[in-house]
């Protein structure tokens, strides 16, 4: 069964939990397009075997087929789930979250609320690591909250102050590189806003 056709992958229910599935893609060079699929799922098999928080179990990848299998998470994305209630205190485990992952100097790279997983019992998952990448860097771990404050920004556009404060304030109160980030997250949003202009 069919669970989701995204922009860049197919996600099947399988027995042993899900199937992703990166198809290729007809508008792109070919020799191009392989490498990103590629990378893309190497990237996401290697993150997904070293999470140091709640994901997805990784169970196998074949980079011949561009298909990883993962186990299934139960639940609905964040996105479906955030209202103007609950968005600062679930938005507070997404930046704790954020920051167990950047302390194993994991990089997102795509985390919006469609990337994280919201369990019945209100437990919350990252998903999608496609876009991961390895680093301890100040600045990459600025620009991961600077793509969700831009998602929250985007597709929660009546509650994202609340949320973002949320998210801010759980990953600066986890955080002991706090004071550094908050830094450096002022000038990464100052080179977003120049960019939207430009
Ligand atoms: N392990 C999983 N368990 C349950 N649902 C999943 C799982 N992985 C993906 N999904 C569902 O499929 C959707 C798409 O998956 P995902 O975000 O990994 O791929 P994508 O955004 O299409 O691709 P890309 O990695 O290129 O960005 C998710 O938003 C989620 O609803
Ligand atoms: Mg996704």
């Amino acid at each position: 069964m069919r669970l989701s056709q995204g922009a860049e992958a197919t996600i099947e229910r399988t027995s042993a939990g899900v199937q992703k599935i990166r198809l290729p893609k007809p508008y792109r060079l070919q020799a191009i397009d392989d490498r990103l699929r590629r990378s893309r799922t190497r990237r996401e098999a290697k993150i997904l075997q070293k999470l140091p928080i709640p994901g997805p179990q990784f169970l196998s990848v074949d980079d011949t087929s561009m298909v990883i299998e993962m186990s299934f998470l139960p639940g609905k994305k964040a996105r479906d789930v955030l209202n103007a209630r609950n968005a600062h205190l679930l938005c507070c485990e997404i930046g704790k979250m954020l920051v167990k992952l950047h302390d194993a100097s994991i990089i997102h790279g795509d985390l919006t609320t469609s990337n994280i997983i919201v369990s019945a019992s209100g437990h919350l998952s990252f998903i999608d690591f496609g876009l991961s990448f390895f680093s301890s860097k100040i600045e990459d771990k600025a620009t991961d909250l600077h793509l969700l404050k831009e998602s929250l920004e985007s597709k929660h556009a009546s509650f994202w102050e609340e949320a973002w404060e949320g998210a801010f304030l759980g990953y600066l109160s986890s955080s002991k590189e706090a004071a550094l980030i908050k830094e450096k997250l002022a000038v990464v949003d100052l080179r977003g806003r120049y960019k939207h202009k430009n």
